[in-house]
């Protein structure tokens, strides 16, 4: 079987105050399509015969509407507490059969060019079949620090780094022979988890013995706390041998960071001044003297003021703010 894997757990910081641990991202109804949550669930319906969505007890109500709301069947595994991409994908391997394959997606991307996205899976498929894990690389646009690279040769990966700083970024970009890693993956269950294992033996020991102990899909919280936050990206991706990439040729936004969700709203016709500046949330004549590229956000109990460039440093304020609730 090919089973859908949605990965609902992040509360989407770097969209502070859009988006916050009540109401992340994914369930915004930010288009008119719906929310990301729906729109990633409509687009692989087509590809898979199961889903499987990755949630948390903050947000598994939120999921269940969306597919209550479209009598989707789904597998509904329940986080007590986020324990990062590693842990969140080896549950979803956990609840599948060793030889399924997975086809793994954040729930709040958006992408574009239905045709291409399916070309894209297909091929994915194909070579996950073949014992790979596979990962869906995305052309660069800009040095950004958010993502995973990926540097390759056709549909080998010579090395994998995930989240490089400034100058690393910036090189990878000159040197040409890089792509965005879109963050979704494809792989059979027993493959991904042989290397989970091999890698992080830890990760997959605590979250086997989590997903052993659980009661109707509900994970335990002190078990979940004894595995080790760690992102898919670092645990896996960076060092296992049998990674490939397909490059893709969709339109893809992560929409991560106000910069992205800009460029994004930009292209698809939503106002910005003469110097690039932009209110979202708010009808209020706004006028902005002597500032470039800034954004505005206006929410019922909060406002931001950030400047386009500085979108990654939002999360900062989102963590001030956790740490003195
Ligand atoms: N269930 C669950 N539990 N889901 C989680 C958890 C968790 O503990 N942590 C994160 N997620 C979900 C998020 O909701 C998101 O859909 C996805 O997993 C990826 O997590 P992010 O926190 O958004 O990762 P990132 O954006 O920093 O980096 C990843 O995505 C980039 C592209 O958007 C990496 O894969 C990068 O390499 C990649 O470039
Ligand atoms: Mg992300």
């Amino acid at each position: 079987n090919v089973i859908h894997v949605i990965l609902t757990g992040g509360v989407g910081s770097r969209l502070w105050p859009l988006s916050r641990k009540s109401n992340p991202k994914q369930y915004l109804k930010l288009f008119k399509e719906g929310s990301l949550f729906a729109m990633t669930v409509n687009r692989n319906q087509a590809y898979c015969d199961q889903v499987t969505v990755v949630g948390n007890c903050d947000n598994h109500q939120l999921s269940k509407e969306v597919m209550d709301a479209q009598s989707i069947q789904y597998t509904d595994v329940v986080e007590a507490t986020p324990r990062n991409t590693a842990a969140a994908i080896a549950f979803a391997a956990f609840a599948a059969n060793p030889d399924d394959i997975l086809i793994v997606t954040p729930s709040d991307h958006v992408i574009v060019g239905e045709q291409a996205y399916g070309d894209s899976i297909r091929a994915g498929i194909e070579k996950a079949r073949q014992g790979y894990i596979v990962t869906f690389g995305i052309k660069p646009t800009r040095p950004e620090t958010g993502y995973g690279y990926i540097e390759f040769q056709e549909d080998q990966v010579l090395s994998f780094r995930e989240k490089p700083n400034q100058d690393t970024a910036e090189d990878f970009i000159e040197r040409g022979n890089f792509l965005w890693n879109s963050g979704m993956f494809c792989f059979r269950a027993d493959t991904l988890l042989h290397e989970l294992q091999q890698f992080e033996p830890q990760v997959y020991a605590a979250a086997l013995a989590t997903w052993n102990n659980q009661s109707d899909g509900r994970l335990d919280e002190a078990l979940s706390k004894k595995i080790p936050s760690i992102s898919i990206d670092y645990a896996v991706m960076e060092r296992s041998k049998k990674i490939r990439v397909v490059a893709t040729e969709f339109a893809w936004s992560d929409l991560g960071s106000f910069e992205s969700l800009y460029d994004y709203l930009v292209e698809t016709g939503h106002p910005v001044d003469e110097n690039g500046n932009m209110v979202l949330g708010s009808d209020l004549y706004t006028a902005f003297v002597g500032l470039k590229n800034t954004i505005v956000v206006s929410t019922s109990d909060a406002m931001l003021f950030v400047q386009k460039e500085k979108s990654q440093d939002v999360k900062k304020v989102y963590n001030t703010l956790e740490k003195h609730q």
